[in-house]
């Protein structure tokens, strides 16, 4: 069945290129067929009888042999090699544009180094056997039966002689086969570990150095690419085994016929011509025999990377656009953000327990609570990265489950708590692919302050960020999040620590341009510094995946409730002091 659709998907539309291969194939099979024929006319007719005039034409005729030969192997290798690769690289666009389709719990539950191997690994392994099979079944077994048949023309009784002992090798050659599948299998998965170690420690190479943990991460990896070897290893031992089998068979074959049909020549029963060619294609049966052999296990390995490929294909995300998606019943701007008893898991983890607030439209909501609260993971649930487990988030009256995907995210722009950036240029990372309108970008980056450091990039607007924007300062980072959020101008907005790490005057002026866009806009707001959430209109605060509290500023802190106690811890007499000084506890890295 696998093989079925692996057929249908990917490889029918190759058909020509492989009919015309299978053709140059044959015709290279032959020729070997063909040579040890011609060995016998050679010696008998030519070498034997003295005959100089038919020297030149049985050699003119071996050499066109060998040229078309030549000629068709050369082409019949470089179609094969295309179907190969085009059917690879097919595969793999097709499973990089699937898994994007998937939830972000796929992500969560696959690491990153096991999915590059999947895509780099695997469409590979399963394309390289189209042309194993191809050549089998084109050169080897045409080669096998034209050789067979020169043989068998020439003494049947030496043939089978020479061949008695290919029954005794099924047994072993199937156990063999069952190795190498299993030993593929573990060699894939070790692969991908070492992929896996070597993404992690080139993402972490600060924390690796600071920790100092450098060699110990040596050693990992060393140990992994030690499994990988081992595994290798035994695949490489069991297919090697299948060829050494046939080289038994082969002694055992030519020890018979050498005693047998060396008396029936010396007593003149048989001529040298006829032994030469006999010996000629028996000798050359076992290379196409052996190929033959092979291609079994190469179905076994190719069977493990079609299996996987197929298991990604069958994921399907629970995340998706319903079938008919609603409208929202509201104009966007009088559409208040509400959830209703929303719970949410992480396995059998709770984060959010019956959460209900309001978001209302036009306002600015802010989120607080202690780190781990389950604030960014409210965002995760409005812009449907997670669904809820239970209850509904209403945007005006709809459900956002009920809204097309696509029209859902693009309602809002969000600044998140990590501001990911993509090894682009700075103009690249805050357009992400959309239209360029020159007024409105230069607007976006001075909002932002991205104009403000700009100038010591070495190109402006044109350097690069770095690997997941390395090149830039977390503040940096944070500011051309800001700008990207500015320039989508949607229609809400989620800010998620989005000036944690600028400093206290960046930090002012920023929070001022946001405060600016989020007039009129839906706003929600998380922070930490509780400065910053003080004009907000409403303050939700949240305890242990739990709504506790909310309302104003100044209705929060008439309670004596959590809101009230962050609010002292942050404002302390003390705290005041150094808020108020140098300001350095501003200045919070991220
Ligand atoms: N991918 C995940 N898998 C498992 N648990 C997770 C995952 N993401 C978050 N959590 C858990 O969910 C809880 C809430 O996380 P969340 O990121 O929403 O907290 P937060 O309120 O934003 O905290 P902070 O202020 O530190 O950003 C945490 O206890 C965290 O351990
Ligand atoms: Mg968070």
């Amino acid at each position: 069945m696998l093989v079925r659709w692996f057929w249908k998907r990917y490889v029918r539309s190759r058909l020509p290129a492989l009919m015309i291969g299978f053709l140059l194939m044959a015709l290279e099979g032959g020729a070997l067929g063909a040579l040890s024929y011609l060995v016998r006319p050679l010696f008998d007719n030519v070498f034997i009888a003295g005959n100089r005039q038919a020297v030149l034409v049985v050699a003119l005729i071996v050499f066109a042999v060998f040229i078309a030969r030549a000629i068709a192997g050369f082409t019949q290798r470089m179609l094969m090699a295309l179907v190969a690769r085009k059917v690879s690289a097919d595969i793999q666009c097709d499973l990089v544009a699937h898994m994007l389709t998937l939830d972000s719990r796929f992500y969560q539950e696959n690491s990153p180094g096991i999915l590059m191997e999947r895509v780099l690994g695997d469409p590979g392994a399963a394309a390289g056997v189209i042309s194993t099979t191809f050549s089998a079944f084109g050169r080897d077994l045409v080669a096998l039966v034209s050789l067979l048949g020169v043989a068998l023309y020439i003494d049947w009784l030496w043939t089978l002689i020479a061949i008695a002992g290919a029954p005794l090798l099924v047994l072993p050659i199937l156990l063999l086969q069952r190795l190498v599948r299993n030993m593929s299998r573990a060699t894939l998965n070790a692969s991908a570990r070492v992929t896996n170690r070597l993404s992690e420690l080139f993402h972490g190479i600060n924390t690796v150095k600071l920790n100092t943990i450098e060699e110990h991460e040596s050693r990992r990896f060393a140990n992994a690419v030690s499994r990988l070897v081992d595994y290798t290893l035994r695949a490489a031992a069991a297919n090697a085994g299948i060829p050494a089998l046939m080289d038994v068979i082969a002694a055992i074959g030519f020890l018979g016929v050498l005693t047998y049909g060396g008396y029936q020549i010396i007593d003149g029963s048989k001529t040298v011509g006829e032994f030469m060619s006999f010996f000629t294609a028996i000798s050359l049966v076992f290379e196409p025999l052996r190929r033959l052999g092979a291609i079994a296990g190469a179905w076994q390995a190719a069977l493990v990377s079609l299996e996987r490929i197929y298991d990604i294909f069958q994921m399907r995300p629970a995340i998706t656009s319903p079938a008919r998606p609603a409208q929202l019943g509201i104009p966007i701007g009088q559409a208040d953000i509400r959830l209703e008893n929303v719970s949410f898991s992480y396995g059998s983890q709770p984060v959010i327990e019956n959460a209900s607030f309001t978001a209302p439209a036009g306002r600015t909501t802010a989120l607080v609570g202690a780190s781990g609260a389950g604030k960014s993971t409210v965002f995760g649930l409005l812009t449907r990265l997670i669904d809820p487990d239970d209850g509904r988030i209403l945007l005006g009256d709809t459900d956002i489950r009920n809204l097309d995907l696509r029209t859902l995210r693009g309602l809002f722009s969000v600044v998140t708590q990590d501001a990911q950036m993509f090894d682009e240029t700075i103009r690249d990372n805050i357009l992400l692919g959309s239209e360029a309108d020159e007024a409105a970008l230069a607007r976006a980056l001075d909002a932002a302050h991205v104009t403000d450091f700009l100038s010591s990039q070495p190109e402006g607007l044109d350097s690069r960020a770095g690997p997941r924007g390395s090149a830039l300062s977390g503040g940096q980072r944070q500011r051309v999040a800001i700008a990207r959020a500015l320039l989508r101008d949607t229609p809400i907005l989620l800010l998620d620590e989005a000036t944690s790490a600028l400093d206290a005057r960046s930090e002012a002026i920023v929070q001022s341009a946001l405060e600016r866009l989020s007039e009129g806009r839906t706003t929600l707001v998380i922070a930490h510094r509780l400065s910053t959430v003080r004009n907000a209109d409403k303050i939700v605060v949240m305890d242990q995946g739990r709504v506790v509290d909310e309302g104003t500023h100044d209705t929060l802190i008439a309670r004596e409730g959590i809101y009230r106690n962050l609010y002292r811890l942050q404002f302390s007499p003390k705290r005041e002091e150094r808020e108020n000084g140098a300001a350095p506890g501003a200045n919070r890295a991220d």
